[in-house]
């Protein structure tokens, strides 16, 4: 079989390798403590089972319209204004299957070939490989630990080419937690959207600090269609 080149950029993921790694010692009856997999350690709360079960045994099991169902997209939208007090008109959200495919599907989107991702570095595995998947190549912006693990507008900037398209801004950050101030968050913004940048601001951590944050990348006064904020309900909602 003969692979796309595409796919000759694609590792095997790390997070899976060391999960897979932790649960061989465990059989073997070793104590480990896995912190690769971000899973809750408790079940889906009763609630979000019981319905999914009505919906199912309501007979809600046919084709829906691709983005989502209204209500959904209504709730979605909802959702933006109450937490973050940004107004997402419905027809600007988009259902699916978490932040992953959110995530996939904007690359594949806005993606040409050799078009480059600005990427904070450490930055959480996947991105990378989405963007080589699509066509496009991630250029690694050091975020090192004397800065909190943060990346500045001049370390932006001096990582900036022609080629560049898309900015990944993610904070709270997978894997290093880092959060960016309201201020810092607002300054990279408004470089990205001065730059001609499109943002996707992944902050699907942003419930799970201990001080929760009430505004978002796109509530910095970025344009809309420039700013792509994907959600994830499964991991808001394993916070305990
Ligand atoms: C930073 C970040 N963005 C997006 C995702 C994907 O979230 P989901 O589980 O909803 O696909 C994860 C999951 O690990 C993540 O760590």
């Amino acid at each position: 079989m003969q692979f796309s080149e595409r796919m000759a950029h694609i590792k095997p993921s790390a997070t899976l390798t060391i999960n897979a790694k932790a649960l061989e010692l465990k059989s073997q009856g070793v104590d480990v403590t896995s912190l690769a997999i971000g899973e809750p350690n408790f079940p889906t709360p009763a609630h979000v089972c019981d319905a999914a079960k009505q919906a199912i045994d309501e007979g809600f099991t046919r084709y829906t319209a691709v983005p989502g169902i209204p209500p959904l997209r209504e709730a979605i939208a909802g959702y933006f204004k109450r937490a973050y007090g940004v107004d997402v008109a419905p027809d600007c959200t988009i259902a699916s299957n978490g932040g992953k495919q959110s995530l996939y599907n904007l690359f594949a989107a806005l993606l040409n070939d050799g078009d480059e991702v600005l990427i904070p570095s450490p930055y959480w595995v996947s991105y990378p490989d989405m963007v080589y998947l699509n066509g496009g190549v991630p250029v690694a912006v050091k975020a090192p630990a004397s800065q909190g693990f943060k990346v500045t507008v001049e370390q932006l900037e001096a990582a900036l080419t022609p080629k560049a398209k898309i900015l990944v801004f993610n904070s709270p950050s997978n894997p290093t937690g880092a959060c960016y101030s309201v201020s810092e968050r607002d300054a990279i913004v408004k470089w990205a959207l001065d730059r001609g940048l499109f943002i996707i601001a992944d902050e699907i951590y942003d419930q799970l600090v201990s001080s929760p944050t009430s505004r978002r990348a796109s509530s910095s006064g970025g344009s809309s269609t420039r700013t792509a904020s994907p959600s994830s309900t499964a991991l808001p909602r394993a916070s305990p």
